[in-house]
């Protein structure tokens, strides 16, 4: 764990202009910085790096981000490798405890070790005529070879010692990395006699190895290296650093099954592939693959196996998939790998393969109905009943809000259901269904602030919901997000209008609002700071980031002038507190009728208060009618 406060002062010293500038040539322009989009093929720059927000958003294909988005979407990293580079990039060293210090030395001699042993294979490799002629015969080219750094690990019991001389060789940490087993007193090679696939990690270190037999027959057809402190089968993916640029160009991430699968894809032109490691596809590889591309093709062989793992990748993929994001599985004929498909069809075979292939929503129904009745389809109450509860804790897992009600759709289809019951029955709601969140948790609060002055508690119920609140209230946090200083100016307004959230607009709003407050309370605090990447680095990692930051980018194409925002946001909240008000006004009314006592001073500051609200109203739009009219005079 990194701390809170390194974080902080990362960010609040990062500029995305350097940050990117490194990556991308930018130009100045007005107050932009301009490039070709490094996500995208493009000819006319339309990639905007803006300095006083810290945000980035390309006009062409939309993407957008801070400088953290950038590096993890450009490189492919964590969030915690993103803060690292950022911290190396300013000279700063990342205060670690003890632990994750030696954990990294280690990490590095690992590495080291596995890199020696990679080039060496490799150079053994050129030098053995059978290893040469075998790679030939499977179709590979040198230069692909080359690519992939394929080698060959030589046939002796201690081959290693060529390049671990004399005590080297005896080093626990050889051991540790994999590549000498120890037993029994005796130190031998794991992988003797095979063609040696390195794997990399997305920062381009060996990390471990895949070694297959070149005899037919010979079990285990492959050998991997085990898990070590740097090689987790579980996260990487293999061909990822390969494949990386052609993944970001092509704006699509294909995987496949096998190492051979990878490379004679790569060499069919399908440079944007990658493959799990001989294990299924894990939520960590889906987010892998999602953070690099919103469009993902899993390529399975036509057999049982295939098929037991297409399920298994899109289980994977539901827990992480997002509204914008889409999933295509390609099933291959049956005995054929992308491997077989390509050296005999051609890649045209492929590229058939995947505009044939299904999008998750189909392949979700298909593959449960298959599972049930063995590709019968669903014939009697019994079989849709337990394809439902297939399904059920299938649909539980989404987090894609639309995406999952069209699931719900398309399978209540098949099931034969009505689509809410169905969702009921599943315990997932349909978006349309009317939800109201704590509503009933608060306690009546009618007329008791009265002494407290000019402020009101808000009613028992929220009655502040409905589409046309909802557009007000996700303007207004639009608004916050492009210029967070007003969390702080506003701040009265929100503590009172909407520190308890009712929805999801409010408690995005009140997040960012306990961030800023959190920020301005810091030592040495600099509103300049914070900029609308800057707030939404802290979120970076959690599900709220990609609302806040495609409303960020929107704000960017819409381009309102600071006067509007700020006139909307005032409306914003005068119309949030106008409606309690009349909520209350009524409530006290109600009362009256019912003969209760009210107070009628009281009742009639509220009516003073709304009346006031009309009035400030009026004055803003007339206020916002100047300011459009002086920046078109002046600009
Ligand atoms: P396959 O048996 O389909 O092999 O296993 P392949 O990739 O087509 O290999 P070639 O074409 O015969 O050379 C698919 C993947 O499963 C893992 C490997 O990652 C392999 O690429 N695997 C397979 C193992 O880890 N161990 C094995 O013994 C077999
Ligand atoms: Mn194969």
């Amino acid at each position: 764990m990194i701390p809170e406060s390194f974080i902080e002062e990362v960010l609040s010293r990062t500029d995305i202009v350097q940050v990117i500038g490194r990556y991308v040539k930018l130009q100045h322009k007005g107050s932009n910085w301009m490039a070709c989009c490094p996500f995208h093929k493009e000819k006319t720059p339309s990639f905007a790096v803006n300095p006083s927000k810290q945000f980035f958003k390309c006009f062409g294909c939309g993407e957008h981000g801070t400088a953290i988005t950038f590096l993890m979407k450009f490189k492919g990293l964590s969030f915690p490798e993103a803060i690292k580079e950022l911290a190396d990039d300013l000279g700063m060293e990342v205060p670690e405890d003890r632990m994750a210090k030696a954990r990294q030395a280690k990490a590095k001699t690992l590495t080291d070790y596995l890199a020696q042993a990679a080039d060496f294979y490799h150079q053994t490799l050129f030098h053995d005529r059978h290893a040469i002629e075998y790679l030939k015969g499977r179709g590979i080219t040198e230069e692909t070879a080359n690519k992939f750094h394929l080698g060959l690990s030589p046939d002796g019991w201690q081959g290693l010692e060529a390049i671990f001389k004399d005590k080297a060789y005896d080093d626990p940490k050889l051991e540790e990395s994999g590549l000498v087993i120890a037993k029994d007193g005796h130190r031998y090679d794991r992988f003797r006699s095979r063609i040696m696939y390195p794997i990399r990690n997305p920062r381009g270190q060996v990390i471990g190895f895949g070694a297959r037999t070149m005899v037919p027959g010979e079990e285990p057809k492959y050998l991997n290296s085990p898990e070590t402190p740097v090689y987790h089968k579980s996260q990487e993916l293999y061909g990822l650093y390969e494949a990386r640029d052609a993944i970001h160009k092509k704006g699509r991430a294909i995987v496949c099954e096998g190492y051979m699968d990878v490379i004679q894809m790569s060499q069919g032109g399908f440079l944007e592939t990658v493959a799990a490691l001989g294990t299924s596809i894990t939520p960590e590889h889906v987010k892998k693959l999602f953070q690099l591309s919103d469009h993902v093709y899993f390529s399975f062989d036509g057999d049982a196996a295939g098929f037991k793992a297409a399920r298994r990748a899109m289980e994977s993929t539901l827990s992480i998939i997002t509204d914008t994001q889409t999933a295509h599985f390609v099933l291959l004929p049956q005995d054929e790998d992308p491997d077989s498909l390509i050296k005999g069809q051609g890649p045209e075979a492929f590229e058939a393969q995947l505009r044939a292939s299904f999008p998750l929503s189909k392949f979700f129904v298909m593959d449960i109905v298959r599972e049930v009745s063995n590709g019968q389809g669903l014939r009697t109450a019994e079989e849709r009943a337990q394809a439902v509860a297939i399904a059920k804790p299938l649909l539980q897992r989404m987090n894609a809000q639309a995406l999952r009600q069209l699931l719900v759709q398309e399978f209540s289809a098949a099931v034969r259901m009505d689509p809410v019951e169905l969702a009921a029955l599943c315990g997932v709601t349909l978006l349309n269904v009317p939800q109201t969140k704590k509503a009933s948790a608060q306690t009546s609060g009618y007329g008791r602030d009265a002494a407290q002055g000019a402020r009101y508690k808000r009613p028992v119920r929220p009655v502040t919901t409905g589409p046309v609140f909802t557009n007000i209230k996700r303007r207004l946090l639009q608004c916050l997000v492009a210029h967070p200083a007003w969390l702080l100016k506003y701040s009265d307004q929100i503590e009172y209008e909407l520190l308890d959230a009712v929805d999801d607009w409010e408690e995005a709003i009140v997040r960012l609002w306990h961030l800023a407050q959190d920020h301005s309370k810091g030592e040495g605090f600099d509103a300049d700071k914070l900029t609308t990447g800057y707030l939404l680095s802290f979120v970076q990692d959690e599900p709220i980031y990609e609302r806040l930051a495609d409303l960020a980018s929107e704000e960017e194409v819409l381009q309102t002038p600071e006067g509007v925002a700020e006139y909307e946001v005032k409306c914003a909240f005068l119309k949030l507190e106008k409606a309690q008000l009349d909520a209350r006004i009524s409530e006290l009314l109600t009362h009256e009728e019912q003969g209760d006592a009210v107070d009628a001073q009281y009742l009639e500051r509220l009516f003073k208060r709304r009346q006031d609200i009309h009035r400030s109203l009026v004055d803003e739009s007339s206020q916002a009618v100047d300011f459009v009219m002086d920046s078109r005079l002046s600009g």
